[in-house]
């Protein structure tokens, strides 16, 4: 029987990007190496700021088409000092995620072996969390102006927009995502006492959709009694969704809660599949460090066995996963950022070792 291939673009992007990437890449073909049920052809594009500073640019016309032709994204980062960070997100991330529909961004926070966490005495089981971030609306919709600009009456404008098939399918996701979760609860967040009409929608729409899943236990926060919540009682969180913004503020100090920003995961999900979904590190492109050999590679392994999970290859994705939590537990190849010494190529090949030597 031949091998199925897995096409993946890999697109490294700004700043540290390239290196956690290569990295990345290297990663995922060991694994698919040593599972042997596949193999993977990867196609690396040079999108991102040099290419927007040179020829005026982030992507090529034809970004979007030829990415669908792939299985899957892999991203690094987007942001570049010598440009304004809007203009980037707009050019690049958001552009791939709102016009490929990748609606549901999965964020998922756990403590890892090894890995000692700002809480005292909160274990690895009392930590394991997955939010749900809205991807493709609601505060990055992206509607809204300027008026009057540079006058003293000078107006700004971010209005969000919250679609009842945007809110219905990005919780229905949720829901069936803590189903498949042993314990089986769900977080709503949002902010309906103070917004009173697209949270108040939120949760309604969320009392509708409930409905559905009588055996989904759920609860609702209000988002800035959820960040307490987070300290104070991680054990008492399983799924969260929310909100494009909220959710993209919780899972900032979700990432600090589990040890760091570095080796946070994400995957921007398409759950139809009829398009890509694109995976990336959350840690953005750490300009003060680029080309420094020192970035940690580990949140883009992560978002490596994110994508192996997503494209059904599960045995590939566990290895991947038991190889970077095998590095974290024995601590000897730590990166500056979990508090050890080690570069991105020490951390790799730690990880391309636990790999090799796997035994089962
Ligand atoms: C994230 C990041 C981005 C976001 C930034 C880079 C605009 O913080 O992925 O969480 O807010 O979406
Ligand atoms: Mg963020």
């Amino acid at each position: 029987m031949s091998k199925r291939t897995l096409s993946i673009a890999a697109i490294p992007g700004d700043g540290i990007g390239p290196e956690v990437i290569d990295a990345g890449m290297e990663v995922l073909k060991a694994v698919a190496k040593r599972d042997g049920g596949f193999q993977i052809k990867s196609e690396r594009f040079d999108w991102g700021s040099d290419r927007y500073l040179k020829k005026g640019d982030f992507l090529p016309d034809n970004a979007l088409d030829t990415l669908r032709a792939f299985d899957a994204i892999f991203f690094g980062s987007a942001g570049d000092p010598r440009i304004p960070d809007h203009v980037t997100l707009w050019g690049l991330r958001l552009k791939i995620c709102q016009s490929l529909d990748q609606y549901a961004n999965v964020r998922p926070a756990r403590l890892l072996p090894g890995i000692k966490g700002p809480l005292r005495d909160v274990t690895a089981k009392q930590l394991d969390w997955v939010i749900v971030r809205e991807n493709s609306e609601g505060e990055y919709a992206g509607a809204g102006g300027r008026v009057h600009q540079g006058l003293p009456e000078e107006v700004g404008l971010d209005i969000s927009v919250f679609t009842r098939n945007g809110v219905e399918r990005i919780q229905r996701f949720a829901f069936e995502l803590a189903k498949s979760r042993p314990r089986k609860k769900l977080t709503l967040v949002t902010k309906s006492n103070a917004q009173r009409h697209g949270m108040v929608f939120w949760d309604s729409v969320f009392e509708r959709v409930k409905a559905d899943y009588p055996d989904v236990e759920t609860d609702k926060m209000l988002v800035d009694a959820m960040t307490t919540r987070m300290v104070l009682q991680p054990e008492s969180i399983d799924t969260v969704v929310a909100t494009n913004l909220h959710a993209d503020v919780l899972s900032d100090l979700a990432a600090a809660l589990t040890g760091s920003l570095g080796i946070a995961p994400t995957g921007n999900i398409r759950p139809e599949g009829d398009a890509p979904s694109m995976f990336e590190p959350i840690h953005g492109s750490a300009f003060d460090i680029m080309g420094k050999g020192i970035a940690n590679p580990l949140g883009a392994f992560w978002s490596g066995a994110m994508l192996l999970e997503n494209q059904g290859e599960l045995a590939a994705a566990a290895r991947l996963m038991q190889a970077i939590e095998r590095v974290t537990g024995e601590g000897k190849h730590l990166p500056r950022d979990l508090g050890g010494k080690a570069g991105t190529k020490e951390v790799t090949d730690a990880v391309l070792e636990a790999i090799r030597t796997a035994n089962d």
